[in-house]
């Protein structure tokens, strides 16, 4: 039987393969990014309240109207400009479908989107399932900075869009007004569509404020902001994301959703509703607590020696695994690591499409309890030990 060469040459995600591995060997998994905490318990009352209440059906394609009025006027006020729910808003199965649609409305088979690496797994295939290619222009370590010429040096005439992820996985870099200047000079000059992935905008340290590349006055009408809500509220597993886009690419990538997925699950959208709603006092505390993972996790690194960049968002750390053990590359030294010493992480590489890059480096999630965390610490400890 014959095999589409678009999905042909794709292997299971990394990431998830690392947590199958850690759940038949019981290891702690700090590989894929998830909470082992639940969502507010009032957000979970409201999804039994909305399948109680009947809310059982498809809703609207592009999303529940209470939810869309909700993102709206968040957009409204984080784009500076007027989000009309009806127009602009569509809400997807999470941010992976999100930027599928996105790359379904832009990108025509042998476009290239250029992608900032190390990046999260999912830009290639997404670009692969449409007949395009990523072209990645590499963030340097340590600093991870953004760099024009070599953003510059990336483009050709098969370029289409930039992909920009801020709060960024797996670095936890935020990207400043500086690097932004550099997005936007490249977008504007060479008219490329920029589509960001913004799932961590709400996980901010030390103070630090999120920049949406679609607030930028140059990028308004040619930005597709994605975010979502499963890693701000605790609900990865409920698969909820959204795009907002320009009148001018509103149309294609509400079509795109549509004709993948219909809509996302009802009730949960309903739920999602509530979630927004949720008081500033649940955005501060949020941040407390993540403040104090990073402290918890990124403390033990640096006293095993394991350098580590503590990041700016979101809740991932990449680290120098060499203190432990220096005789196995990433995808051994990640692998013994889950089945030996019994704590999960993701090898360097998987986040580069060059696989030599990433070498001596895992990442780690933090999104965890902080008991969770401490058990984690005393086994690298103990692996520091052993090894
Ligand atoms: C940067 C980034 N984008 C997208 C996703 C996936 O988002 P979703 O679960 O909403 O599809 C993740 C999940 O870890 C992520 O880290």
């Amino acid at each position: 039987m014959h095999i589409a060469a678009r999905t042909s040459h794709l292997k299971e995600s990394v990431i998830r393969e690392m947590t199958r591995v850690a759940l038949g060997c019981g290891a702690i998994n700090l590989s894929q990014g998830f909470p082992d905490y639940d969502p507010p318990a009032e957000v979970m009352e409201a999804a039994a309240a909305a399948i109680r209440d009947g809310l059982n059906q498809y809703s609207m394609s592009w999303g529940l109207p209470l939810l869309r009025e909700r993102l709206a006027e968040r957009y409204t006020a984080m784009l500076g400009r007027d989000i009309d729910p009806d127009r602009h808003v569509v809400v997807t199965c999470g941010v992976t479908e999100a930027i599928a649609c996105a790359f379904f409305a832009i990108l025509d088979p042998g476009d290239e989107v250029i992608v900032l690496e190390p990046a999260h797994e999912t830009y290639g295939p997404a670009a692969a399932m449409v007949g395009a290619s990523i072209v990645p222009v590499v963030l340097e370590a340590p600093a991870f900075r953004v760099d024009g010429a070599a953003l510059e040096a990336a483009v050709t005439p098969r370029t289409r869009a930039i992909l920009v992820n801020t709060p960024h996985n797996p670095t936890g870099r935020v990207f400043d007004a500086e690097e932004l200047d550099a997005l936007t000079e490249l977008a504007v000059r060479h008219d490329l569509v920029v589509v960001t992935d913004e799932i961590y905008d709400e996980i901010l340290y030390d103070g630090r404020l999120h920049r949406a590349p679609g607030a930028v006055e140059a990028l308004r009408e040619r930005t597709i902001t994605i975010g979502g809500l499963g890693k701000t509220f605790a609900m990865t597993g409920w698969r909820l994301g959204y795009a907002i886009s320009p009148d001018a690419l509103a149309i294609p990538v509400r079509s795109a959703h549509d004709f993948l997925t219909i809509c996302a699950p009802t009730p949960l959208q309903a739920a999602g509703a509530a979630a927004l709603a949720l008081p500033p006092a649940y955005f501060e505390q949020m941040r407390a607590e993540y403040h104090e993972r990073r402290a918890l996790f990124c403390t033990a690194l640096d006293d095993i020696g394991m350098a580590n960049q503590w990041p700016e968002g979101a809740y991932y750390v990449m680290a120098d695994y060499r203190a432990i053990r220096d005789d196995l590359d990433d995808l051994a030294f990640a692998r013994w690591l889950t089945t030996e010493v019994g704590v999960a992480c993701v090898p360097g590489r998987v986040f580069y499409t060059d696989g030599l890059r990433g070498a001596n480096l895992v990442r780690f999630a933090y999104a965890k309890k902080p008991q969770t965390l401490l058990d984690a610490a005393a086994r690298l400890r103990s692996a520091l030990e052993r090894a």
